[in-house]
């Protein structure tokens, strides 16, 4: 039977009386690339958040790997990489210093902690930068910084909040082949975007929300056949336009 990573039921937050995340059940299973694709103020970070155990559900219920994130919070986040759309680096850190920071959170200590932090460097490819203060990064090279801090302990979950957003085309496939190199050694991945093609590109099955619903879920195959009865030319874009009427690119900056 196929290993269920994440299921969530009903999962709901409210801010007052609006309701930002709406009964939304998802379900991935180990070894997938699932992505959450929805525009600006659809509900993704909010649903990470809530999966991640930071911001806590106003109803419904989380399945982590087998457990309540929010009873057996330690467990969990043991085996999870949370990459947060927001940086969460030290600018008046030095790369690896940010590295070893993060990394020691779960418990690493010493050479294993040496060890991994040089492999999480040479993963995002800044290890001849790693004496360099974060402040005087690029954009791309915060990113993948970013992502170093949160793989150090080895997790089998990734969950990746809009890497991607406002940095170059070069960091931006480097990440994205990154992602998949991951999956390929055995990661499990959940990818939140609004890009469409960067969801296409890497995602074996996508999940489109918006103003905090689920509107639809499947393959790119299997959504394009929900709208246009298995016609290969439409784009994910018409496919989110015909399901919500909205144009998801009036959303991207
Ligand atoms: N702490 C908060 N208090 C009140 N409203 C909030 C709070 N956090 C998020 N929201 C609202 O919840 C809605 C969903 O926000 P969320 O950040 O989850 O969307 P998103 O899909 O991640 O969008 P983006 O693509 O811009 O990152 C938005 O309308 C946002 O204003
Ligand atoms: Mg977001």
């Amino acid at each position: 039977m196929e290993e269920i990573i994440l299921r969530t039921t009903d999962l709901t937050k409210k801010y007052g009386s609006k309701v930002v995340v709406d009964s939304l059940n998802l379900e991935i299973k180990k070894g997938e690339i699932f992505g959450l694709l929805g525009p600006n103020g659809a509900g993704k970070s909010t649903t990470m958040n809530m999966i991640c155990s930071i911001t806590k559900p106003t109803a419904g219920k989380i399945e982590l790997l087998g457990k309540d994130p929010w009873k057996q919070k330690k467990e969990v986040i043991q085996r999870i990489g949370y990459i947060p759309q927001e940086l969460a680096i030290h600018g008046n850190l030095k790369a690896w210093e940010n590295v070893e920071l993060f990394t020691s959170l779960y418990g690493i200590k010493g050479e294993e902690l040496r060890q991994s932090v040089d492999k999480s460097l040479e993963y995002v490819g800044l290890s001849e930068r790693r004496s360099e203060f974060a402040k005087n990064f690029s954009g791309g090279m915060k990113r993948r910084l970013n992502i170093a801090c949160a793989i150090g302990h080895q997790p089998e979950l990734l969950i990746f909040d809009e890497p991607t957003v406002g940095i170059d085309p070069q960091s931006r496939n480097f990440i994205l082949e990154k992602i998949k190199e991951s999956n390929q050694n055995g990661a499990t991945v959940i990818y939140t975007s609004h890009y469409m093609e960067e969801v296409e590109a890497i995602c074996t099955r996508i999940a489109i929300m918006d103003n905090g619903k689920m509107i639809a879920c499947g393959t790119s195959q299997e959504l394009k056949q929900m709208v246009a009865d298995g016609n290969e030319e439409i784009t994910l874009e018409e496919v989110f336009l015909t399901l919500t009427g909205k144009k998801l690119r009036d959303y991207a900056e």
